[in-house]
């Protein structure tokens, strides 16, 4: 074996080939690890040939001195394959993919080898050879194309930037300008009246005044302007003309800008739009507050292609939006709903505890938290608390914050969630699923009642369609039957066995295809809480039910409660449950006992399905999930 010499990144290999003795300093093999070198020449030469090809191409006299002559060249190595003309520098290593580019790094004297790849089927060896004649010969035509197009680029980037430079100081000398014209307000305009946007259309004519947030703007030459003020209560289109678009701050306005515009507001004339179909013509304003600009713009920071992460760091911009800030505006709408609904009913509102000492629906989800050295935990449901206000209010409910220290991380989870929870006495399981089913509706009704909400919801969720009364009835048990009938499996390929519980996957996938709100009741006894009456005609089952709506799956979780104060102890003891810190629970059934039960409802599941939004993160003024206590 003969001894490698490397010089610069070439290696110089003399040694023994099938008995030619060869020098063949350009001759690397492909290897795992890149190039190596190797003792053959290509087929197409013999030793002798090859060394006078090399002598030829770097113009050398004595074979010998080949790789001195090597090392004083400005040798450049191309591969168009694998080569890169930007990251390459022209070694065996990190070859240029083009000849032009190892021309001008290297220079007109630049001795170029190319990667010759062996052809398939022969024993040729794949090598780096000096480039042919007419290879550089168009090489050479190409760096002069490229020299001629990088000078007529840099002939354009100057006149650009002398361009941006006239422009940049007309800029400056109008602002300067601009500083000089100062607006006042006319006294012989009757005073403005100060209005909120929703309450546009019944101040038409009126001079009036509005603050708000610069939502939109548009520059229309010199003389026009267009705002879309954003004040909470709706949009507004504003026009600014002449002088009043002409200020340092009309030249300087940026978006999310507070101002106050005063003016008249007109219904536009037909084949013009804007939003309530009118405008405001401006005759004076002030800049409240300037919104940085550029890259410290909003936009910049936030906007629909940022990353989910992005959003939810930045969820007090975000809410800026229109469709983040129209879902909290239904939000509202369907709080206001729930409680209506109520109080036409007769029901008390409570507000009831968020820090408990006792777990209602076990204690895998339990947030526990150091209350004056005693363990105490943030509630999963008031309906315990609930409960113990039927005789001494009669019909209540909450609407009230719940908290999950989930397991599941889907998109229907959350940490922190609004819970609207009711609990009823003297009622049968009928009774219950009756309310439940009237609550739902009446709730979409007074909802869409409101015309700024309908709009929103038809808008999110355009095929919005009310649910049709009654809800499908169908108990747990042919719901495990649906699934095998509609090979809904597990994912370890069985089908689910009565007892088991249903999880989120399958559940949807029923609800999708059934495509109708269902109300699955009767649950077998071991997969229910705790506080669950049996069912009098089968004891292994509890009268339950869950509300399940195409798109969300479960909305509702209720439920008929234990009446009987044995069986309440006996279902502590099964539970695993000391009875010691229930004893105001378990007073219940003691003093007075009733048939009595209710239901609790995840407010951002049912804002999730009338929206139709992907997660009900989206639904929460600040959503808490996994990892996820801030802002
Ligand atoms: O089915 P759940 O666990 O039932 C109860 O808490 C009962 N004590 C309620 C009662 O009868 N008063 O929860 C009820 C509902 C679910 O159907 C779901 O809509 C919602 O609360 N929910 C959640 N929503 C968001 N994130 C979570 N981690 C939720 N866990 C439950």
């Amino acid at each position: 074996m003969a001894d490698t010499i490397a010089v610069d990144s070439l290696s110089l290999n003399a040694g023994n080939d099938h008995g030619r003795t060869t020098l063949s300093p350009f001759l690397f093999r492909e290897s795992n690890k890149g190039l190596a070198p190797t003792r053959s020449s290509p087929r197409a030469f013999t030793g002798q040939q090859w060394t006078k090809q090399v002598e030829a191409a770097f113009n050398v006299q004595d074979p010998t001195t080949i790789a001195t002559t090597a090392a004083r060249c400005h040798l450049a190595h191309v591969d168009e394959t694998k080569g890169h003309d930007e990251t390459g520098n022209g070694s065996a290593e990190l070859p240029y993919q083009t000849a032009a580019r190892a021309l001008q790094a290297h220079g007109d004297g630049a001795k170029i080898l190319v990667w010759k790849a062996a052809a398939a089927g022969t024993d040729e060896v794949s090598a780096y050879v000096p480039i042919s004649g007419a290879a550089l010969k168009k090489a050479v035509k190409k760096v002069a194309e490229l020299e001629k197009k990088a000078k007529k680029q840099a002939e354009q980037a100057s006149e650009q930037a002398a361009k941006d430079k006239a422009a940049a100081d007309e800029r400056e000398r109008v602002l300067e300008a601009a500083k000089a014209i100062v607006l006042t307000e006319n006294p012989a305009l009757p005073a403005a009246q100060k209005i909120k946007i929703r309450n546009g259309v019944e101040n038409r004519g009126k001079r009036v005044r509005v603050s708000g947030w610069v939502h939109r703007l548009r520059v229309q030459g010199k003389n026009m302007t267009f705002i879309i003020l954003r004040d909470g209560t709706g949009y507004l289109q504003c026009v600014l003309t002449d002088t009043l678009c002409q200020t340092f701050d009309a030249l300087t306005l940026t978006l999310e800008s507070t101002v106050t515009v005063y003016g008249v507001i007109n219904e536009l004339p037909e084949g013009k739009t804007a939003p309530d179909n009118h405008e405001l013509t401006v005759d004076y304003w002030e800049c409240i507050g300037k919104a940085p600009g550029g890259e410290e713009a909003m936009s910049n920071k936030v906007n629909e292609n940022s990353d989910p992460s992005v959003k939810y760091d930045l969820r007090h911009l975000v809410l800026r939006e229109e469709k983040a800030s129209g879902i909290l505006k239904v939000r509202s709408q369907v709080m206001k709903a729930f409680r209506d609904h109520f109080d036409n009913r007769g029901f008390t509102e409570v507000t009831p505890p968020a820090m408990v000492q006792t777990s209602v629906e076990g204690g895998s989800t339990l947030f526990e938290l150091n209350y004056y050295n005693e363990k105490a935990y943030l509630t999963q449901s008031s309906q315990l608390y609930l409960e113990t206000c039927l005789p001494s209010l009669g019909d209540v409910y909450c609407l009230a914050e719940s908290f999950r220290a989930e397991k599941s991380h889907t998109r229907r989870h959350l940490s922190e969630y609004t819970h609207c929870e009711a609990e009823m006495a003297f009622i049968s399981f009928n009774d219950l699923l009756e309310q439940l089913e009237e609550m739902v509706c009446d709730v979409i009704d007074r909802t869409l009642a409101h015309k700024p909400s309908a709009e929103i919801v038809y808008k999110l969720n355009p095929s919005f369609k009310k649910p049709e009364r009654p809800f499908l009835r169908m108990d747990y048990t042919e719901a495990i039957q649906y699934l095998k009938d509609n090979d809904i499996k597990k994912e370890d390929g069985t089908f689910y066995e009565v007892g088991e519980d249903i999880p989120e996957a399958p559940e949807r996938a029923m609800t999708d295809k059934i495509n109708r709100p269902i109300f699955l009741c009767r649950f077998p006894a071991e997969i229910k809480s705790f506080y669950m009456k049996r069912c009098p005609e089968n004891n292994a089952l509890t009268e339950s039910v869950d509300v399940l709506m195409p798109g969300v799956g479960e909305i509702v979780g209720g439920s008929m409660r234990i009446s009987d104060l044995e069986e309440l102890m006996a279902a502590y003891i099964r539970e695993g449950l000391d009875p010691n810190p229930y004893y105001w629970f378990t007073e219940q059934r003691k003093y007075g006992t009733s048939e009595h039960g209710g239901f609790g409802l995840g407010v951002e599941r049912y804002i999730a399905w009338l929206l139709n939004l992907h997660t009900v993160r989206d639904a929460c003024l600040y959503p808490r999930f996994t990892g996820r206590a801030f802002p």
